[in-house]
């Protein structure tokens, strides 16, 4: 077994019930008001990191587009407004999130199609997507099985991109972060007035990303995958890092 194989278990096992219960339902919850309370718990950082993925991401008119774990599809909105001519198609667990996605993308003009599911499991082909993104969901996923099914859904040269909150490498920063980062959710789940059950998630939310991996562990865990071409790029002292990968 490698290492990360030893990691994913670990992360399994502290997490699989919350995985499986208590994610969805906190979703649910936060959809009408995911976008506002990400831009306050972000303190308005997140926009001006969401532009700066959208502009590492290739896309060329006619190209087929899987955004994995959706959610509002902030993410497909904005590759739809810098290259109108996709196919974009979102994957995501929470048809509540997906509503409001939905309505999203109407109101701007586009169609985004959306597949409910559990995106362990893609619904689709072998070989089938040029580009596929997934930003802020990961820490949330057993991530050998999600970035396999990437790797077999993407075309041969198709691009990976992938953007989320990482655990800092320098022990230092790591916790500072999570200090903020309580404070962060208290703040936020006052100000949106969170549910008992987001509210039940809090030492979660910190946990998942003490249990995550580097910047440059999941450059290596890609590597490992098969992927190739594997670029990561920390920002904010390692606490986000993009990343973007080739299928061979
Ligand atoms: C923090 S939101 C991120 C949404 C979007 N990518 C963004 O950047 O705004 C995480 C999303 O992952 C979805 N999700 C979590 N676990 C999932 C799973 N196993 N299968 C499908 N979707 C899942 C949730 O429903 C939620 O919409």
């Amino acid at each position: 077994m490698t290492s990360f194989e030893q990691k994913e278990q670990v992360r399994q096992r502290a997490f699989e019930a919350i995985w499986d219960d208590k994610i969805n339902d906190v979703f649910a919850d936060v959809a009408p008001v995911y976008d506002r309370a990400n831009d306050f718990a972000s303190l308005g950082t997140l926009k001006g990191l969401r532009r700066r993925f959208i502009d590492t991401i290739d896309v060329k008119p006619g190209q087929r587009v899987l955004d994995v774990c959706g959610g509002t599809n902030v993410i497909g909105i904005e590759l739809l407004n810098k290259e109108p001519q996709l196919e974009v198609h979102a994957a995501d667990r929470s048809a509540a999130m997906q509503k409001v996605g939905g309505e999203r993308a109407a109101k701007r003009g586009f169609k985004i199609e959306s597949h409910i599911c559990d995106v362990h499991t893609l619904p689709f082909p072998d070989n089938h997507f040029d580009v596929v993104t997934l930003q802020y969901a990961t820490r949330h996923l057993r991530v050998i099985d999600v970035f396999s099914e990437i790797n077999r859904v993407l075309k041969p040269g198709g691009r990976f991109y992938h953007f989320d909150m990482l655990r800092p490498a320098n022990p230092i920063i790591e916790k500072s972060y999570y200090l903020y980062l309580k404070a962060c959710l208290k703040m936020t789940s006052w100000a949106i007035g969170s549910s008992p059950v987001a509210v039940s998630c809090h030492n979660y939310f910190v946990d998942a990303i003490r249990l995550y991996y580097s910047t440059e562990e999941m450059s290596q865990l890609l590597r490992e995958l098969g992927y190739t071409d594997v670029k990561g790029t920390s920002l904010l002292g390692g606490t986000v890092a993009m990343h973007q990968a080739s299928k061979a």
